[in-house]
C-alpha cells in the first residue's frame, strides 16, 4: 500500500477509491513520534506501556498497581497520590517554562491577556483559596457556567488544586439545564460571570443562573467574574465578586494530594434518555491520556503556538483546552467568539496575529467556511500552521481535502481524531509523523488503546460494518455515571460483555484495517459536533402545554453535519400554524439551549409506533430526507406514515 500512496502535499492517487497522503519525511524526522516504536511497546505488554508513560507525570506518591479490572469497573495507578494543577503548573515553573505564555487569550470584543505560567500558577493558587474560603472541601461539587475567559482555566485548575470536582455546564444551555445538573451534582458554588459576548452581543449568565438557582437550595455561594461589566443583581450574602475574593486572597495555596482515581470532573453528556449523564473522570489515569495523546496527536514542541477552538463546556475544551495542553507545558491561544465575527476571517486573523502553528477544529467549523469561501482565508497569512486537527463528527472527503489544501497548504497533515466525552481522550487518530492519511478515516488506534468492529452478536469485523467498541479499558475513560452506576453498566458495558465497551457509533474497517466511522447507531443526534438525544428534544417538546405527542430525528445537514426536526401531534384543539411552529422551536432553545432549536416541526395527526408503542423514528428519519419508506410492517396504523410522508412531501 504504501508504495502506492503519495507524500503529503504533493499529487494524490486513489487507493481503495480513496486518497491517501503518506507523511512527508521532513515532517517525520522533527516529529514528537517518528516510527512504530510506541504501538509495538504497547502491543508487548499495554499495561507496562501505561505504566511507562504514567512516570511522565509528577507523583507524589508512586501508584502500586497499574489496572485493577474489576468488569465493568477498573482501576488505574491505584495507590498513587497525585495533583493535576501541580502537574500543569507547579512542575513548569520550577525551569524557563515559568516565563513561557500558558494562555494568549483573544475576547470577541478584540482585547487581547496572555498568561505566563508564572501568571496562571499565581491566579490558580488565590483562586484554590477563595473557594477554600467559601467552604470548598475535597470532594464538594462546583458547577461553572463561564464563556471563554482565562478565569474559566483558572476555576477548573483551582478546583483540581483542591480536591473539589468540576462540573462545567455550557454557557448555551438553558436555565432549566443549568439547574438540573446543579441538582444532579449536588454543586455547593457556582462560577459564572455578569455576561459574554456572542456575536456582538451579550449572554446572560448571570440571570440564567439566578432563575436556575430559584430551585437549588444547595447552592450557598455563586462567584461572578467581571467580563462585561453590565449591570447585574448581585445578592448580597450569596453573590461576590470574582475579583474582589481573588484581591484578597494569599498567593499559594498548598496542592491537596489525590488518590488517582478520585473523581477530578463530572461532565454531563446526552444519553438515550431524557436525562443527561453525569460523565465521571479519574484523576490519574484521564490525565495520563490527556497528556500523551495531546503531546502525540498534536505533535506539540515547546516552541509551538497551539489552538483548540472548543468550548471548554465540552469535553474537548477539558482535555484538549486545560488538561492536555497545560501538563505538556504548551502555549496556547484562547479565543472567546466565533469565527464569523465580527468578520467572516476572525480565525484566520487569530492565526496570522499569534503564528498558530497547530489548529484542532470541527467538520461543521470547515464546512462553513468551505461555503463562505477560499479567499477569506488567502487574504490572510496561514504559512505558521503546520498540524490540522479534526472532532466531533465524522469528516466528509471533501471537506477534509479542502482543509488540507485551502488552510493547510498541502503541507500540513490532517489528523482526524475520534474520541467522545466517556473516553476522556482521543482514541483513533493518526499520529502525524508515522500514519497514511486517508481523507475521512480517523484511521487506527492509538498506541495503548484496544479498539475493534464488532456485530451485534460480537463477533469482531476485520473487514466491513459494524459497531465501534473498546476491548479493554484505557487511563482515561469515564469511571461511571454520577449517582447511577446501573446506568453505566446497562448503556457501555451490557450490549455484548461486561468487559466489552460500546461506544454507540457505526464504524467500517477497509483492507487495511483502518476505521470509518458513520455516525451514531443510537437515538443520540450530533448538531455541530454536540451531542444531543432525541428523547431530551421531545421531551421539551410535549412540556409546552399545547403539545399532545412528539417525535425527535436528526437528520442531515450539509453544514451542521445533523439537524433537528420534529415531529408534534398537537392537542386536539390546536390547529398547526407557521407561528406554532416558531413557538416550539423556541421553546426548545429556552427548555433546553439554542444548540437544541429544531430546525423544523412538522405537524402530524399521529406519530409511527410500533404495537407495543415505540415511536419508530428510523422511518420519520427516512421521512423527513425524503428517502423511500423502510419496512412498515411493524407499525399499527401503516396510514400513519404514508400521510406523513406526502404531508412532507407537500411542505418541501
Ligand atoms: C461522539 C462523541 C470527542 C469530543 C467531541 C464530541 C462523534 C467525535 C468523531 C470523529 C466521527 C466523531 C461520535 C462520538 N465523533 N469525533 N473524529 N469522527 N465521529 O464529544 O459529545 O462526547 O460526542 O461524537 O459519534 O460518539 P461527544
Amino acid at each position: 500500500m504504501a508504495e502506492k500512496s503519495t507524500t503529503t502535499g504533493t499529487v494524490d492517487v486513489l487507493l481503495h477509491e480513496e486518497r491517501a497522503f503518506k507523511p512527508d519525511p521532513n515532517f517525520t524526522a522533527k516529529s514528537v513520534v517518528r516510527d512504530d516504536s510506541l504501538y509495538r511497546e504497547a502491543a508487548k505488554d499495554r499495561e507496562l506501556f501505561w505504566a511507562r508513560c504514567a512516570q511522565e507525570l509528577d507523583w507524589f506518591e508512586a501508584p502500586k498497581s497499574t489496572l485493577v479490572w474489576d468488569p465493568p469497573n477498573y482501576r488505574w495507578f491505584e495507590g498513587g497520590k497525585i495533583n493535576v494543577s501541580y502537574n500543569c503548573l507547579d512542575r513548569h515553573i520550577q525551569s524557563a517554562t515559568r516565563n513561557k505564555a500558558a494562555i494568549i487569550w483573544e475576547g470577541e470584543p478584540g482585547e487581547k491577556r496572555t498568561l505566563t505560567y508564572w501568571d496562571l500558577y499565581r491566579e490558580v493558587n488565590r483562586f484554590a483559596n477563595v473557594l477554600k474560603g467559601l467552604g470548598v472541601k475535597k470532594g464538594d461539587r462546583v458547577a461553572v457556567y463561564l464563556p471563554m475567559v482565562p478565569e474559566a482555566i483558572v476555576s477548573l485548575l483551582a478546583c483540581a488544586r483542591i480536591g473539589a470536582i468540576h462540573t462545567v455546564i455550557f454557557g448555551g444551555f438553558s436555565a432549566d439545564s443549568l439547574r438540573d445538573r446543579i441538582k444532579d451534582a449536588e454543586a455547593k458554588v457556582v462560577i459564572t460571570a455578569d455576561g459574554g459576548y456572542r456575536r456582538g452581543g451579550i449572554v446572560q449568565l448571570k440571570s440564567t443562573v439566578d432563575k436556575a438557582l430559584k430551585e437549588c437550595p444547595g447552592v450557598q455561594d455563586v462567584v461572578v467574574v467581571r467580563r462585561t461589566r453590565r449591570d447585574v443583581d448581585m445578592s448580597d450574602k450569596r453573590d461576590h465578586w470574582y475579583h474582589e475574593l481573588i484581591s484578597h486572597a494569599d498567593a499559594f495555596c498548598e496542592p491537596e494530594p489525590m488518590d488517582a482515581e478520585d473523581t477530578l470532573f463530572i461532565l454531563y453528556t446526552s444519553g438515550t434518555t431524557g436525562k443527561p449523564k453525569g460523565i465521571m473522570h479519574s484523576t490519574g489515569g484521564y490525565l495520563l491520556g490527556a497528556m500523551m495523546t495531546t503531546k502525540w496527536v498534536f505533535d506539540l514542541k515547546p516552541e509551538d503556538v497551539y489552538w483548540c477552538t472548543a468550548d471548554v463546556g465540552w469535553i474537548t475544551g477539558h482535555t484538549y483546552v486545560t488538561y492536555g495542553p497545560l501538563a505538556n507545558a504548551a502555549t496556547q491561544v484562547i479565543f472567546e467568539g466565533t469565527p464569523d465575527w465580527p468578520e467572516r476571517d476572525r480565525w484566520w486573523k487569530i492565526i496570522e496575529r499569534y503564528g498558530v502553528t497547530v489548529l484542532y477544529s470541527t467538520p461543521t467549523a470547515i464546512r462553513s467556511f468551505m461555503k463562505w469561501g477560499r479567499q477569506i482565508p488567502q487574504n490572510c497569512d496561514l504559512s505558521s500552521l503546520r498540524l490540522l486537527g479534526t472532532v466531533g463528527e465524522p469528516i466528509n472527503p471533501e471537506a477534509w481535502i479542502w482543509y488540507h489544501t485551502n488552510i493547510g497548504g498541502g503541507r500540513c497533515p490532517v489528523v482526524d481524531t475520534w474520541w467522545q466525552t466517556e473516553t476522556g481522550s482521543i482514541v483513533i487518530s493518526p499520529l502525524p509523523g508515522v500514519t497514511t492519511l486517508k481523507p475521512g478515516s480517523a484511521t487506527r488506534p492509538l498506541p495503548g488503546i484496544e479498539a475493534a468492529v464488532l456485530s451485534d452478536t460480537g463477533e469482531e469485523v476485520k473487514h466491513g460494518g459494524g459497531y465501534l467498541a473498546l476491548t479493554a479499558p484505557s487511563p482515561s475513560m469515564l469511571r461511571g455515571i454520577w449517582g447511577d452506576q446501573e446506568r453505566y453498566r446497562d448503556t457501555y458495558w451490557s450490549k455484548w460483555d461486561l468487559k466489552t465497551y460500546f461506544s454507540g457509533d457505526g464504524a467500517r474497517r477497509d483492507e487495511d484495517g483502518d476505521f470509518w466511522f458513520l455516525g451514531r447507531v443510537d437515538d443520540v443526534m450530533n448538531i455541530s459536533g454536540h451531542r444531543i438525544g432525541s428523547m431530551e428534544v421531545e421531551s421539551a417538546l410535549v412540556d409546552h402545554d399545547k403539545v399532545a405527542e412528539a417525535a425527535v430525528v436528526g437528520v442531515h445537514d450539509e453544514i451542521r453535519g445533523q439537524a433537528i426536526v420534529g415531529f408534534v401531534t398537537l392537542k386536539h384543539d390546536q390547529e398547526p400554524s407557521e407561528e406554532m411552529e416558531q413557538i416550539l422551536r423556541k421553546h426548545v432553545a429556552d427548555v433546553i439551549g439554542p444548540i437544541a432549536r429544531p430546525s423544523r416541526i412538522i405537524f402530524t395527526g399521529d406519530l409511527p409506533k410500533t404495537r407495543s408503542g415505540k415511536i419508530m423514528r428510523r422511518l420519520l428519519r427516512d421521512i423527513a430526507e425524503g428517502r423511500v419508506l423502510g419496512d412498515v410492517t411493524t407499525l399499527a396504523d401503516a396510514s400513519v406514515v404514508e400521510e406523513l410522508k406526502q404531508k412532507y412531501d407537500e411542505e418541501g
